[in-house]
């Protein structure tokens, strides 16, 4: 969800106004996602290198996300979203991983849209966490190393129960990955827009995914 920073810079207000107009198209995109065939949406609302921006910044993006769970949990329960969280819960403050708990439990019997915010993530970081687990389960003798395989480590990520994404979709310019998702993307197509994502709209996301729907998809393959 990139942009939103610019999108404020250029009506000459501070980055939280462009964070609160970003947490605002949230909804649209998610309620979009049934009629465009989608079950699976992943949001990336704050990364583990985010905290390297000011600590004004930083308090005010938690704020944000605090009041947008409060704000929105009954909104999603009807829709019939469920919610799950990724990312590494440890830094965050206490305060907001029980908000965040409370909304994976209270729509955990919803099945029409899966949403996952990832929140203090990153593929790297989320990956490194992983094999610690997975070590552990090693030298406790649960698992063999000759028994470690990619399926294996998949188990430990925090994506486990999620399918590996499709289409990854990158807003306002940047053609980078910037640490998202990083081994579950291996065959995931990309789409990059100059949208800054307080101004992506149902109907740009239903542009994109249309002409992904368009490509052919070999996973290694080849084409017949
Ligand atoms: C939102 O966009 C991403 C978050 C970390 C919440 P940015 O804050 O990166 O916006 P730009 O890149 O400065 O425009
Ligand atoms: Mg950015």
């Amino acid at each position: 969800m990139d942009g939103n920073g610019r999108w404020a810079q250029q009506r000459n207000r501070p980055r939280l106004f462009g964070h609160q107009a970003g947490a605002r198209r949230v909804r649209e995109i998610v309620n979009a996602c049934p009629d465009l065939g989608i079950k699976y949406l992943t949001i990336f609302a704050f990364s583990t290198e985010n905290w390297k921006r000011t600590q004004a910044e930083v308090s005010g993006l938690m704020m944000l996300f605090r009041r947008y769970i409060q704000k929105e949990s009954q909104a999603l329960l009807r829709e019939g979203v469920r919610v799950r969280f990724i990312g590494d819960r440890d830094r965050l403050e206490a305060k907001l991983v029980r908000l965040m708990d409370e909304l994976e439990t209270l729509t955990a019997g919803n099945d029409r849209v899966h949403l996952t915010i990832a929140l203090n993530y990153g593929g790297r970081d989320e990956v490194a966490r992983a094999t610690r687990r997975l070590a552990h389960e090693v030298a406790a003798g649960h698992i063999r190393p000759e028994d470690v395989d990619a399926e294996t480590l998949a188990r430990f990520l925090d994506t486990c129960v999620l399918p590996d994404p499709d289409l990854v979709i990158r807003t306002s310019g940047e053609a980078r990955i910037s640490n998202f998702l990083l081994w579950q993307s291996a065959y995931a197509e990309y789409e990059f827009t100059p949208v800054l994502w307080p101004d992506f709209t149902a109907e740009i996301f239903g542009e994109i995914v249309g002409r992904f729907s368009q490509r052919e998809r070999r996973f290694g393959a080849i084409g017949h």
